[in-house]
This record gives structure tokens, sequence and C-alpha cells, in this order.
């Protein structure tokens, strides 16, 4: 079993959109997936009801509910995190993580609230023992904003695992529950494209 965690205090830098995305990409290549949804708001979880049975199967997961128990064929794990945790909690969650995705928007003020995040990481000792990359999210290419992420990617030397582009594909897929994967593959090419780097490294964890 590989569990992937979804991490950011930063509300609306697309973990929620990288979570079900990962887990559909999951369903489609037919592994038994599990999502747990950590956050109050329960995104992930009404992605899911929208999706019904129409898509390959996600088995939802509400992570606020007292007992977790994931179904026994469980092979991949994706967990959707809350802008807000609290620190036991977040230890937690990256206990339990094989890997950890930081998705990141290349504004300045995105980038100082990770760079924060991670300081804070850094000093509770969780970034030693955990596996955590980052993504570049709803990137325009070819812009200074994108040079100054890549700078600061390079300075807390954590791996950069993929850029995912601003594409109204994802809206496109969520509307029914799905994710790109779930797409006409010649309709979302250059985001399967940008997904590759992504999966091969999640899936090395
Ligand atoms: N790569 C992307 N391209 C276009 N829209 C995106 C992308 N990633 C996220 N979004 C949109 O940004 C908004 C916030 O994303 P969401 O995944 O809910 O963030 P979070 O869970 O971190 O709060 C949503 O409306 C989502 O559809
Ligand atoms: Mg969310």
């Amino acid at each position: 079993m590989k569990t992937t965690l979804i991490v950011n205090p930063k509300g609306g830098c697309g973990k929620s959109t990288i979570a079900t995305n990962l887990a559909s990409y999951y369903a489609r290549a037919g592994a038994p997936v599990a999502l747990v949804d950590y956050d109050p708001q329960k995104s992930s979880l009404a992605w899911l009801e929208q999706r019904g049975a129409s898509g390959n199967p996600i088995h939802g997961i509400d992570g606020g509910a007292k007992r977790i128990s994931l179904p026994g064929a469980t092979e991949r794990v994706v967990m959707d995190s809350p802008a807000r945790i609290e620190a036991g909690q977040m230890e937690r969650l990256f206990k339990f993580s094989d890997s950890v995705l930081l998705p990141v928007l290349p504004s300045p003020v995105d980038i100082r609230a990770a760079a924060q995040f991670l300081g804070e990481l850094m000093l509770s000792g969780l970034l030693k023992s955990a596996r955590v990359g980052l993504i570049a999210n709803r990137v325009r290419e070819n812009t200074l904003i994108y040079v100054n992420l890549e700078r600061f990617l390079r300075r807390v030397k954590l791996p950069l695992v993929a850029h995912l582009r601003e594409a109204q594909n994802y809206n496109r897929a969520a509307i029914s529950g799905r994710g790109i994967f779930d797409m006409p593959p010649h309709l979302v090419n250059k985001d399967l494209a940008q997904w590759k780097p992504l999966i091969r490294w999640v899936e090395k964890g």
C-alpha cells in the first residue's frame, strides 16, 4: 500500500484538485484506491459524490470520523488536507505517508507562505523524516514569478516533481466528479503529460 498526503496550509493552492485527480488516476489504472478527506469543507468527498457510480470506483473516507478503516484490498491511499491542521494531526498524517505533495501557486504571496510552512516542518523535524515533493500549480509559463518559484525550490533543496498549467480541464472534469484521467485523452493531452513525472515520483516512494 502506498499513501500520499497533499498538504499546504494555504487555501486554494490546489490540494483537493491534485488529491482528486491522483485518486482518479489510480481508479483508471484499476488500483483499489481510497480518498481520505480531512478538510471539514469536504471538497474531495463532494467531488466523489458527483462522480456517483460513473467512473471506476474510489472509496471515499471522511478523515474527521472517529475511526478510519480502509477496505482490505486498498492499494493506494490519497489524503486531502485542510488549510488548518493542528500539529499533532500533522505529525500523524506525515508518519502515515510514503510521500507528501506540496502544491504551490507561483505567486510571491504563496511562495512566501510555502517557505514559512517548510520552515515550520523543518523545525518540528517532520521534513527530515518525510519524502516531500513540490508541485508548481496553475503555472503560466515564461512568467517572472515562475522563475522566482524555481529559485526558491533550489534553495530549499526539495524536488519540483511537476508543474501543472492553469487549465480549465480540471474544472470541466470536476463538475461531474471526474479527473483529467477520465476525460477523452485528446482534450487533456498536455495535462496528462504534465502528470507523468508526478505519478512517477509518487510511485517511487
Ligand atoms: N491547475 C489548475 N488549473 C485551473 N484551475 C485550478 C488548477 N488547480 C486548482 N484549480 C482551481 O483552483 C481552485 C482551488 O483549488 P483547490 O484544489 O480547491 O485548492 P485547495 O484544496 O488547496 O483549497 C479551484 O476552483 C480549482 O478548480
Ligand atoms: Mg481543498
